[in-house]
């Protein structure tokens, strides 16, 4: 998968799957990130042999992993996880991150529109979203794109700094999903543009 996007200040974006070459860029991209986001993600992005094998390991674990790029350099990426579980064949799990330095130009939607496709393709139903309750930019988007907030478990993992961080769990139907996507987009442009 291939695509092109414009940003309205003329950036030219590529989407694409992610490979074990991109790991240096992986690694790139999470060192923008401040301890105030780093903390709250499921793994230390800090450690390269962590994040490589996590990388090496996507395709076993039945994840899906695409980037945005800017020429050379990975500014978001995603994943679609699938659980590969019978009871929750039709669900799938959707994570992101942003550079700190592309944040509110768009690249959050632009990714969740191509997580969404790639779940369609999969015949998904469900989509989930699973974050730490100081995860706020996070669960903002979603609830912009329809995700309800189903749950929330109190004292139920660890941060990166080892505090106890109750954990949030959204869910969307992929056809509620698709209108909230198209209402934010306008009718007609997918292109955030701004
Ligand atoms: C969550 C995240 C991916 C959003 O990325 P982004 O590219 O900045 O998001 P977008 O520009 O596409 O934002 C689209 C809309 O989402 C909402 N939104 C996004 N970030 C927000 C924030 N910090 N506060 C309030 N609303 C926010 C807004 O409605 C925004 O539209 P607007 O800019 O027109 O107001 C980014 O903040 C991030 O990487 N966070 C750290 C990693 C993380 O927590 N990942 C979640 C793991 S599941």
């Amino acid at each position: 998968m291939e695509k092109k996007e414009t940003l309205k200040d003329g950036t030219q974006l590529v989407i694409r799957d992610l490979t074990n070459d991109d790991i240096d860029r992986l690694m790139a991209l999470y060192g923008t990130l401040p301890l105030a986001d780093r903390r709250y993600l499921r793994l230390d992005v800090t450690k390269k042999d962590v994040v490589e094998n996590r990388v090496r390991s996507a395709k076993n674990r039945g994840v899906t992993w695409i980037g945005v790029f800017c020429g050379d350099k990975l500014c978001a990426e995603g994943r679609l996880e699938l659980p590969g579980e019978e009871w929750r064949k039709k669900h799938g799990e959707i994570r992101l991150v942003v550079s700190w330095k592309f944040r509110r130009k768009g690249l959050g939607l632009m990714i969740l529109r191509e997580l969404y496709l790639l779940a369609a393709e999969k015949k998904i139903e469900k989509l989930v979203a699973k974050m730490m309750r100081p995860q706020v930019a996070v669960r903002k988007i979603c609830r912009r794109l329809g995700f309800r907030e189903e749950t929330l478990i109190p004292d139920y993992v660890r941060d990166q700094e080892s505090e106890i961080q109750d954990l949030l769990i959204m869910t969307c139907d992929m056809k509620d999903f698709w209108s909230e996507l198209e209402a934010f987009y306008g009718a007609s442009d997918w292109r955030r543009c701004r």
